[in-house]
């Protein structure tokens, strides 16, 4: 296993908004959370990544991470790229870049490349504000920049949020691409539908949690799930 939660709890006063939840993501695979508005689903990506803080366990490649700081869990390969993309838009997409890479230095130049020759789009735009890139494409600098971390294990929050259905398309066909490359990938989403299309498995989040869990395949025929999501879609 690359990445094993246990007994996840994240509290905000007297709202307990993860409970006890468990989650496991094997090297390499897909992994999606989903749930509906306030289930906790961000909460958990944010105490994995250690910016929430959290009781229970986190052990990513075989190391109790669980004291460590958000910057070293980064360092380590375990990157969010959170909800509502959280880009600078004042700054040029090329210095966005390059604060993904602040905690990197090894080669900045070749790895931003690479980036550039999977969005060319980003590379006609680097001189330009964030802030006049289309949603789907500040999604895909959100991303990049993500990227240039050199993540083990990339966390998704809601990255179709807001999206056209052809941008929505191309995101999943992205994320499974960058899987193909190696990527090992924990996915929040509301478009239940393309996450369990993408997904090896999945979790079910109610109240803080884990209402159902098992192989995406299992999970798009749950008769339970249809009725509360699918239906919607
Ligand atoms: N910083 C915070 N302070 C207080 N309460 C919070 C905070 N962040 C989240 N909550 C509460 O915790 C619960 C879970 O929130 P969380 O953002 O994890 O849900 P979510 O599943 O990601 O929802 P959504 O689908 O709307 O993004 C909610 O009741 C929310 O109001
Ligand atoms: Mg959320």
């Amino acid at each position: 296993m690359l990445l094993e939660v246990e007994g996840l709890d994240v509290k905000y006063g007297r709202n307990h908004a993860v409970n006890q939840v468990d989650l496991n993501l094997e090297e390499r695979g897909i992994v999606t959370i989903l749930g509906a508005n306030g289930a906790g689903k961000s909460s958990v990506l944010k105490a994995i990544q250690g910016t929430e803080r959290a009781g229970g366990k986190v052990t990513f490649d075989g190391t109790d991470i669980s004291d460590w700081s958000a910057p070293k869990r980064v360092q380590a390969g375990l990157v969010l790229v959170p909800e509502g993309r959280q880009i600078f838009v004042s700054l040029s997409v090329h210095e966005n870049l390059q604060m993904g890479a602040y905690c990197r230095n090894d080669d900045f130049q070749r790895n931003i490349e690479s980036v550039y020759e999977r969005f060319p789009n980003l590379k006609e735009r680097r001189n330009m504000p964030a802030s006049v890139l289309s949603g789907g494409e500040q999604q895909m600098l959100a991303i990049s920049r993500a990227l240039l971390a050199r993540p083990k294990l990339m966390m998704l929050d809601e990255p179709s949020l807001g999206l056209s259905p052809i941008l929505v398309k191309q995101l999943f066909k992205m994320i499974r691409e960058l899987n193909d490359d190696g990527l090992t990938i924990l996915l929040v989403e509301q478009n239940t539908f393309m996450a369990l299309q993408t997904a090896d498995r999945g979790y079910v989040m109610e109240l803080g949690n884990v209402a159902i869990s098992g192989e995406a395949k299992s999970l798009q025929e749950n008769p339970k799930l249809e009725e509360a999501y699918l239906g919607q879609g």
